[in-house]
């Protein structure tokens, strides 16, 4: 009863609480501000505004509030809080209003003062996270989930983007950095899905030696270098061949490029050299330059000089930089795990420079290269694949108190899962079957239990489970699980019947079991992240919004492969929780 009671009592505070005090804002202002306030201009008629949240959208007329507020009178109230602490509010007449900034913490909502359309309004949001629409039947060779809204290396856990692979280097765990599956097939499934959704790119194109009307002269080759055009046999193409000193300024190439940052070219190096990126700024004072060495230096930031290392490239390769992420991680470069922010943005690339001997060819600047970063991911993770099929991740994990830590080389049924979807796209382009072996392979972990260094977890000697963290006690990760059998879905789909019969296998087990558990992670009035209240008789790990919107986009995209109604269903309600909605109680 004393619960039913304080429930009743909760809720009726969250509804008066959050309604009234969307205006209080606004009429305090009107209180103490009155002669500023009869001066605002009169609001035009306002369309109905796409972002408002429920609550608003029904209080609101699609027309600017009139101006009111002449003589009403304010008292302040003390506001008794549950009995604890007591808060300043204001009564007017029977109404009682009660600062938002203490709503906002109380509650854990979100508002503030926004003006468009010549007016302020006060938004008011349950959550802050965004749901997206699963725009079409999911599709191995499609777009990713969400993923063309994900932009993996402008994470400040990121540390840059490794020069030698060309995939970004995580500081997750440790300063130093760190190369992570998952945030590496992340890059890949986030680029490949922005190709298919965005516009093509703009492609200048600087030097492209076998062009007949490319001229070798907008080059500049001073004293004691040598710049020569030559036909490379195992490119089948003609290339410029280089000879720069060390000590020399350099052969240059004027690029003057201002609206994009993408920088490209095919390059051989018969001796230790470098390329140099003259990069102006939105900073005052001298430009920045990239210098791009055959090292495998990771990243170096001094004065007004960034160092990438790129291997030695004895052999022809494609170099792509995206200088704008080149330039921020220099700058924002720390001996912590964040990468610190800055304002700095790129603002002309100037010119490029060579160093050392070798040969270049077809230099180029795009708006974006998604393509090159995919391959980039997709053939690390080629390269890095074990003797199992895992990607181990070599970092110690605790996921909580009440689990025992995970020791360097544990594999994730995640990283398992998005490699085989990354690897299944870049099969899909290139027909070529080394990417499909080895998401095949990337299945071996699933079938071994955790406690014997894989990813199988049983639930209640019932329900087998891919652990994201194939933890002791089994932590039955929720979102990581949905991931792995998106990967086993992706291949299934792609392979021959013979070849894709393992991961079929793997997927119809693990979907039955998702089907049974799903509502184990249901609230009422949000999810929960993985079962350790069950597995450890703690509180419930619940998700926060953005883990919560994953859940949600991660049903969707089932919903529209599998037809049970079980992911139709809880779709709805959990989009309902991002609004203020809860079950219903008895
Ligand atoms: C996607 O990739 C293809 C093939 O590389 C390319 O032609 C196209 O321009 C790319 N589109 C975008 C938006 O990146
Ligand atoms: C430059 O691009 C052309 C056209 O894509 C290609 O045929 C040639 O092999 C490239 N050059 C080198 C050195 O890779
Ligand atoms: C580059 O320099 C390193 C270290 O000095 C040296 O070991 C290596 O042989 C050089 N590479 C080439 C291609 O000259």
């Amino acid at each position: 009863m004393r619960f039913l009671a304080s429930r009743v009592h909760y809720k009726t505070l969250i509804v008066i609480c959050t309604l009234l005090t969307l205006v209080t804002v606004v009429l305090w202002n009107r209180c103490t501000n009155e002669k500023v306030f009869h001066s605002l201009p009169r609001a035009p008629l306002a369309p109905p505004s796409a972002g408002a949240v429920g609550l608003q959208q029904q209080a609101q007329p699609p027309e600017a509030p009139p101006v009111v507020g002449v003589g009403v009178r304010y008292e302040e109230i003390d506001c008794l809080v549950n009995d604890d602490v007591t808060i300043k509010g204001r009564r007017e007449g029977t109404e009682v209003y009660m600062p938002f900034t203490w709503i906002e913490k109380y509650f854990e909502v979100y508002g503030k003062v926004v003006q468009y359309d010549g007016y302020d309004r006060f938004e008011f949001s349950h959550s802050y996270s965004k749901v997206y629409n699963q725009r079409e039947p999911y599709r191995p060779s499609g777009v990713f989930m969400s993923f063309e809204g994900y932009n993996v290396e402008v994470r400040d856990r990121v540390k840059c983007i490794s020069g030698v692979e060309g995939v970004p280097l995580s500081t997750q765990w440790g300063p130093q950095g760190y190369f992570y599956a998952i945030q590496i097939a992340q890059y890949g499934l986030s680029h490949f899905s922005k190709n298919l959704t965005e516009r093509a790119p703009h492609v200048e194109v600087y030097d492209m030696a076998e062009e007949h009307n490319s001229k070798s002269n907008a080059w500049s080759v001073p004293k004691g270098c040598t710049l020569t055009t030559s036909y490379d046999k195992t490119r089948a193409s003609t290339v410029r061949l280089f000879n720069a000193p060390e000590n020399s300024e350099g052969i240059s190439l004027p690029l003057g490029n201002t609206k994009d940052f993408i920088i490209s070219f095919d390059a051989k190096f018969t001796s230790n050299g470098s390329v140099s990126v003259i990069l102006e700024t939105t900073e005052k004072g001298p430009p920045f330059v990239i210098h791009y060495v055959t090292t495998s230096q990771l990243i170096a930031f001094k004065d007004h000089s960034i160092t990438y290392g790129i291997g030695s490239r004895l052999s022809w390769t494609t170099v792509t930089r995206d200088l704008l992420t080149d330039l921020r991680k220099g700058i924002g470069l720390s001996n912590t795990k964040a990468v610190k922010a800055t304002k700095t943005m790129p603002r002309r690339v100037v010119k490029m420079v060579l160093h050392g001997k070798g040969a270049i060819d077809n230099v180029t600047i795009s708006t974006t290269a998604h393509m090159a970063a995919f391959f980039a991911a997709s053939n690390w993770l080629l390269k890095n694949q074990d003797e199992n099929g895992g990607w181990p991740i070599m970092v110690t994990r605790k996921l909580g108190e009440g689990f025992r830590p995970l020791e360097p080389g544990w594999y994730s049924a995640m990283a398992q899962g998005q490699a085989m979807s990354t690897l299944v796209r870049a099969y899909l382009l290139t027909k070529d079957e080394t990417y499909l072996k080895a998401a095949m392979r990337a299945t071996g972990p699933y079938k071994v239990p955790s406690e014997k260094h894989g990813v199988k977890a049983v639930f209640m000697n019932k329900y087998e489970w891919y652990e994201e963290y194939p933890t002791t006690p089994s932590s039955f990760v929720l979102n990581g699980f949905i991931y792995s059998l998106i990967g086993l879905y992706d291949l299934a789909q792609t392979a021959n019947e013979k070849d894709g019969r393992e991961a079929a296998r793997l997927y119809a087990k693990g979907m039955e079991s998702l089907k049974a558990m799903v509502p184990l992670y249901d609230t009422g009035s949000g999810t929960i992240y993985d079962l350790r209240h069950f597995m450890l008789g703690t509180a419930p790990n619940l998700a926060r919004w953005d883990y919560h919107t994953t859940h949600i986009n991660q049903l969707q995209l089932l919903a529209s492969i599998d037809d049970s109604p079980i992911f139709r269903d809880f779709t709805k309600r959990w989009k309902s929780y991002m609004k203020g909605g809860r079950a219903k109680h008895n």
